[in-house]
């Protein structure tokens, strides 16, 4: 098969569950790379790590980002607590420490939208009663950039009686219209997915009457903090009716936390700050089976020279960690979003992603009542994949 583009990708398996995960998901993408002719160059990082850290003194190497801005993508496993807990001299940093590069490299590279498809795959745990709750298919794409998370702010005089902490959020116009509007174009690729019958179809209602094929949700506590959430939905107004044929809607954070719950299968595409965006993809995960099962990534839509982040929703799973009991699917799955990434321009990806996607989804279906352990799931997918 003619060998297109090569695509230089970091493999950083990280901590606790990260290097268990991240060894199937190597081998799977080994395979489907074989069969699509995809030329893949996976170079292995130990950083950044707790074990780094205990060798060093630091997460990561301080030319981090030289070593990273060489890759096409990196794939990072999880970061934080190595475990296993039950293991009182583990060397443990704090949260501040060990999570830091999660935001360092999301920063570094500007990738400032995070996405995060929630689609329940048959056979996973299904929390909802309700048989609706069956076949979900949203996407929430986080704002990654700003918000609650830019580390402004401090403590005056900690520790005393006057102590006063300031933890201040930025919204700029810029990275709101930017983050609506890569909303709105992820769902008109879904509207015409739809439309051409490769999904199945979903109407939603539309302000004006009539049904849309794909819609917006844009999410705020505008009722209460009113300067950001007047702001994003100025802009989400203005950027709407380039994208007539998607419908759109707003709900305030706490009340989209409840309909995730009672009627998630009204949303589409979810739009939403970092935090609430944060908050929504833990839930989000959960109505589609948990986060074993939760792929993510950290994307610049405008720059694709930047590699981007994909790394799974979950963490380290400090309690399981070292036991060969976690389940690798979110990785994978995350794996599979990587080469979609690369399928958009090179389709010997795509067709990898979406085989890569298949044959995790089937290993769910139709085995995920049995207890297996982690290599014997990677070994049944890694099988799954030579027969397809
Ligand atoms: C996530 C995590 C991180 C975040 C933490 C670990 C900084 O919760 O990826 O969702 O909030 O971005
Ligand atoms: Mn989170």
């Amino acid at each position: 098969m003619a060998k297109g583009r090569t695509w230089r990708v970091a493999v950083c398996p990280g901590d606790g569950i990260g290097p268990e995960v991240m060894a199937p998901t190597v081998a799977a993408l080994r395979a489907v790379a074989g069969r699509e002719g995809l030329a893949l160059e996976l170079q292995h990082y130990d950083w950044p790590s707790h074990d780094w850290h205990r060798r060093h003194g630091e997460m990561m190497p301080g030319d981090w980002r030289e070593q990273l801005a060489a890759h096409d993508a990196i794939l990072l496993g999880a970061l934080g607590d190595p475990g296993p807990t039950n293991d009182p001299d583990r060397y443990l940093l704090s949260d501040g420490v060990s999570l830091a590069p999660l935001l360092q490299l999301r920063k570094g590279f500007d990738l400032w939208a995070c996405e995060r498809p929630a689609v329940r795959l048959p056979g996973t745990p299904q929390y909802l009663a309700d048989p609706r709750a069956e076949e979900l298919d949203m996407l929430v794409i986080r704002e990654n950039s700003e918000g609650e998370y830019v580390a402004q702010g401090g403590r005056l005089a900690p520790g005393t009686a006057r102590e006063v902490a300031t933890q201040v959020e930025v919204f700029t116009r810029l990275a709101t219209e930017r983050i609506i509007r890569h909303a709105f174009e992820r769902a008109r690729q879904r509207a015409h997915l739809r439309q051409t019958g490769e999904r199945p179809p979903r109407p939603f209602p539309r302000t004006g009457g009539g049904e849309a094929n794909a819609q917006v949700c844009l999410i705020t506590k505008r009722n209460a903090q009113a300067y950001w959430g007047e702001m994003w939905t100025e802009i989400f107004a203005e950027v709407a009716p380039d994208y007539p044929e998607i419908a759109t809607h707003h709900e305030l954070v706490d009340a989209a936390c409840m309909k995730f719950v009672t009627r998630p299968w009204v949303f589409d595409v979810v739009v939403a700050s970092n935090l609430h965006g944060d908050i929504l993809t833990d839930l989000a995960a959960v109505l589609c089976g948990g986060m074993g099962v939760a792929p993510s990534c950290n994307i610049n839509p405008q720059d694709r020279r930047v590699p981007p982040l994909f790394e799974p929703t979950h963490g380290s799973a400090p309690d399981i960690a070292g036991q060969g009991l976690a389940g690798p699917e979110a990785m994978l799955l995350t794996a599979a979003m990587m080469l979609d990434w690369m399928g958009e321009e090179d389709p010997a990806a795509a067709r990898a992603g979406e085989r890569l996607r298949l044959a995790v989804a089937a290993d769910l279906q139709t085995r995920s009542g049995e207890a297996r352990g982690t290599e014997a799931v990677g070994a049944a997918i890694l099988d799954r994949l030579d027969q397809q």
